[in-house]
């Protein structure tokens, strides 16, 4: 893209505080993102001003001009001092998106301290990421584990054939049991990050104070594993920095923790609907086997991650039918993004199995997922999807697909529940019962027992058992 350096935006080009906005978060948008999307496209072209929750935004729509700004760090940056609007006081005070844009970790940091923090975070995960390293190992057989019991505990509850929401009885539930496990929470703290994570996550009334004690949480779980190291994600980011504070450390925590139960839930989500609902190119890369080729084809479908995180422009610069000014906010969407990627290649692109490693579901440039998160959470979507498909003989939408009640907020696309229909496997192993779940003589040790720990109290959350 034409980077016209030394340029200023011309003084008859409309500011993006002049412009009447739509707002972005309607009724309209939460049934049918898309249609929005198009509507602005039309009336915009690639680039398209909108208010959100009262403060005007550009929402960056067609995919070349999403991975110009996410590519181009030096003119699109994450530091949240960079938006003009925040430094000369124009914000709402109570504007709800801000609290966490200054939650200061690795996301909202540019240039060297950026790349030194993703240097930490890549040397913690690696261990896990790797199937022969004994965490990689251990990780990788307690998603199955967790994702077995979790079956289990559903045919003890509710039988071998009925109904299931897949969100609160699977998805959720499997994806706190691996934070318990990987951040290494003893039992005390995992019980207190579940019900918060879960207040935060879905916004209600409570989640402001939830989500300061999720940061409080995390901090104490940083200073306790400072204390007490283990072979989990918190002791290997202190050993990759020592330096770390409790309370950085804690931050770096909390945003992962949105990463791996939000973002990686809603994946599993959106990949099971994709199957469900007949997605044919989707169930026919599932029964070849090809798992990943499924996850990025959902991807490609449904992106989790459906806005990407602002960027503040550095300079003017000239991006779609605008000017966008220096410490301007933009918002680039994957989700919009997509729909115009499937719309130029709707031949040949998204037929090969090439294109469809296009999609910007990890995002793109030096904020993108980082390699061994992406693996991580690969891993998990893969053997979530995979599990239900084994364990369930029969699994049908007990809603039309389009009646699904969606989450559709500023960054996050996610299904509220997955009402299914279901008959297990009747070969499933009667010894995963409630209550017994694991075999007598097999004692769980370390992370398992607090996996287990959880386990107890969700089943008391999710079917009101003692
Ligand atoms: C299927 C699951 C996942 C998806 C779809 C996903 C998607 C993304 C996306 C789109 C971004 C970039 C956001 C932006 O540029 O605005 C991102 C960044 C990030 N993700 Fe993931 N993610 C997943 C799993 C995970 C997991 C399991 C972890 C860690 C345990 C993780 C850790 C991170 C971190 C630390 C960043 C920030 C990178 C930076 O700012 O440099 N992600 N992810």
């Amino acid at each position: 893209m034409e980077a016209h350096p030394h340029a200023l935006a011309p003084a008859d080009s409309p500011a993006l505080g002049s412009l009447p906005v739509e707002p972005l978060l309607t009724a309209e948008f939460d049934a049918d993102p898309g249609a929005v999307y198009r509507r602005l496209r039309r009336t915009y072209g690639p680039v398209a001003p909108v208010g959100l929750m009262g403060v005007p935004v550009w929402l960056v729509l067609d995919y070349r001009e999403v991975l110009e700004v996410l590519r181009n760090e030096s003119l699109w940056r994450r530091d949240v001092r960079c938006w003009r609007a925040r430094a000369q006081g124009e914000l709402p005070p109570d504007w709800p998106l801000l609290a966490g844009y200054e939650v200061r970790q690795m996301m909202f940091m540019d240039e060297e301290e950026h790349r030194a923090a993703r240097r930490t975070h890549h040397a913690a995960l690696r261990p896990f990421q790797d199937a022969r390293t004994p965490e990689g190992w251990e990780l990788r057989s307690a998603v199955a584990r967790y994702a077995d019991e979790l079956v289990a505990l559903l045919a003890a509850e509710s039988g071998r054939t009925g109904f299931a929401d897949l969100s609160a009885q699977y998805t959720r539930p499997l994806l706190l049991m691996v934070t318990t496990k990987l951040f290494g929470c003893p039992v005390e703290l995992g019980d207190e990050l579940v019900m918060d994570l879960w207040r935060m996550l879905d916004g209600g009334p409570d989640a402001g104070p939830a989500t300061g004690r999720a940061l409080a949480a995390f901090t104490r779980l940083a200073a306790h594993r400072r204390a007490v190291p283990g072979d989990d994600l918190t002791s290997y980011l202190l050993l990759a920095d020592p330096d770390l504070s409790d309370e950085q450390l804690g931050r770096e925590l909390f945003m992962n923790a949105v990463y791996l139960n939000d973002i990686t839930g809603n994946m599993v989500l959106n990949t099971l609907l994709e199957v469900l609902r007949g997605n044919a190119t989707v169930r026919r890369s599932l029964s070849a086997g090809q798992l990943g080729e499924t996850v990025n084809r959902a991807a490609l479908a449904n992106p989790p991650v459906a806005n990407m995180c602002f960027r503040f422009a550095a300079r003017d610069v000239p991006l779609g039918g605008f000017w966008i000014r220096a410490g301007d906010i933009v918002s680039p969407s994957a989700a919009a993004a997509h729909q115009d990627l499937l719309a130029i290649g709707s031949s040949h692109m998204v037929g090969s199995t090439v294109s469809t490693r296009a999609h910007l579901g990890w995002g793109a440039g030096p904020h993108q997922c980082p390699s061994a998160a992406r693996e991580l959470g690969s891993l998990i979507v893969t053997t979530a999807v995979g599990r239900v498909f084994d364990h369930f003989t029969q699994a049908e939408l007990t809603l039309p697909h389009d009646q699904l009640p969606w989450r559709s907020g500023p960054v996050v696309r996610g299904l509220k529940v997955l009402p299914v229909r279901y008959a297990l496997n009747p070969a499933l192993t009667p010894a995963h019962r409630s209550g017994e779940l694991v075999p007598a003589g097999d004692a769980p040790t370390g992370g398992d027992r607090q996996a287990r720990g959880l386990l107890a109290a969700l089943r008391r959350l999710m079917f009101g058992g003692g």
